[in-house]
């Protein structure tokens, strides 16, 4: 019986909502962390494709308790449209559970991430415009309103009005932009507040009560390594930790009871929005994988940029994370390539670098340093032991092992939970 931390290796939309999915199946509880509706999870169960932002993944088994932790940062609106839609498919949203202490995004924050961004023009960082930043910001600032507040309505009116305040005149005066109604804003989110109320929860008792009883536990990262806050390609990054320190703060347990960290990671890499990025293919390979790869956007459909596999990403990912395994998906997409390639390092200014550099000036100019495999053309998809894959993929897989330095605990080879080879045991 294990706790164990699932977090994206990468940029992001690593798959991790399929691999969450698959392992969330021996899981007892399913913990969302950080971040908020900027995610965007697709999970794909028995032909049915689900898209998830905000709930676990672990809510399409009807018997596992979903948790969204504190570090989360919640729009009522968007959660309750997906409770709705979820259980208009006939899933059971019973077992859902929210941290009193998350804090929850405001129409303000929305407007304030796309006036930002706006008016950074060409330095925009590209945000999902869902008010995550900003929300964040206002959690740091010690302004923000938690679940807890919300469905106490005397204590809300009051915060609301006091920050409404303050916000309108931040985007009249500063931005040139509308000012938001107080009364609409208090209305619907006294609504939002009667219909998530019976699902707030002091979830780190909840959490810590199933580790002390040995039930197998599964936190669920959102975004990925180069997107956190304090290890990402910054100011590039989202504003709140991927990484799977955040595991511990974003639920309410200490270090010690976290077992495994396991790190998902396309076999290829991925990236939305701007910020540098050293292996990206702007030729016909690029494209090739964009298109096989379906390499758009669950959140905002924005086309993903599209690279090959990069080993100073990956070994950056293992010390970062202290991760145990690496989870590697869609392999199958690279499948028909006469050649593949694997990143190993940087040259920067003639010389070789083999760590990830903080200073972007640097990255920007950073030259990849690729080691060329042969590709294999066999279709893939119906393998589920590592002995069903052609020789060449077989090879590809362990040199990510070995210029990563983290051993493969699974690999994706298609979008259902049975098309994946499982190589080691995940929970004890
Ligand atoms: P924000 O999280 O909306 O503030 O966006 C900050 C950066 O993180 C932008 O580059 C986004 O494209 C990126 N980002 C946020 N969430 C995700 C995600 O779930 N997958 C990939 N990129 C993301």
């Amino acid at each position: 019986m294990s706790t164990v931390v699932l977090i994206g290796a990468q940029w992001g939309d690593e798959g991790k909502g399929k691999v969450t999915d698959f392992l969330a199946e021996k899981a007892d509880l399913v913990v969302r962390y950080q971040g908020g509706n900027n995610a965007g999870h697709t999970v794909v169960v028995d032909d049915r494709e689900f898209k998830l932002h905000l709930i676990p993944s672990g809510i399409l088994y009807p018997e596992k308790i979903c948790i969204i932790g504190s570090g989360v940062v919640i729009d009522p609106e968007v959660l309750i449209k997906e409770l709705e839609s979820l259980q208009r498919r006939g899933i059971n949203t019973g077992n859902l559970k929210i941290s009193q202490r998350a804090h929850v995004i405001f129409p303000y924050h929305r407007l304030l991430d796309q006036v930002e961004e706006g008016r950074k023009g060409e330095n925009k960082i590209g945000t999902t415009c869902r008010g995550i930043g900003p929300a964040y910001m206002d959690k740091s600032a010690r302004v923000g309103i938690r679940m807890v507040d919300l469905v106490d309505r005397e204590v809300f009116a009051g915060l609301l009005e006091r920050n409404m305040e303050g916000k309108n005149h931040l985007l009249t005066k500063v931005y040139d932009s509308e000012a938001l109604d107080l009364n609409s804003v208090l209305g619907a989110y006294n609504s939002y507040a009667e219909t998530l109320k019976k699902y707030l929860a002091d979830v780190s008792i909840i959490i810590n009560d199933a580790t002390k009883q040995g039930k197998n536990v599964l936190f669920e990262g959102a975004q990925g390594t180069l997107l956190d806050l304090d290890h990402g390609t910054y100011p590039y990054v989202t504003s709140s930790h991927p990484t799977a320190g955040a595991a511990c703060l974003g639920a309410g347990i200490g270090p010690t009871r976290i077992d495994r960290v396991i790190g998902v990671a396309k076999a290829y890499t991925t990236r939305v929005g701007e910020g540098p990025f050293p292996t990206e293919l702007s030729d016909d390979v690029g494209t090739f994988i964009q298109n096989r790869g379906g390499e758009f956007g669950t959140t905002t459909g924005r086309p993903r940029r599209c690279g090959w596999f990069d080993g100073v990403v990956g070994r950056y990912a293992v010390r970062i994370n202290g991760l145990d395994y690496l989870a590697i998906t869609k392999l199958d997409v690279l499948s028909g390539l006469e050649k593949v390639k694997i990143c190993t390092s940087y040259r920067y200014r003639g010389e070789l670098m083999e760590e990830f550099p903080a200073s972007l000036r640097v990255l920007k100019e950073c030259v990849p340093v690729y080691e060329e495999l042969p590709g294999w053309q066999e279709d893939i998809t119906g393998a589920r032991s590592l002995e069903d894959l052609p020789p060449a993929a077989r090879n590809y897989l362990e040199r990510i092992e070995e210029i990563s330095g983290a051993p493969i605990a699974l690999v994706g080879v298609g979008s259902r939970r049975s098309q994946t080879i499982l190589t080691a045991s995940i929970y004890d």
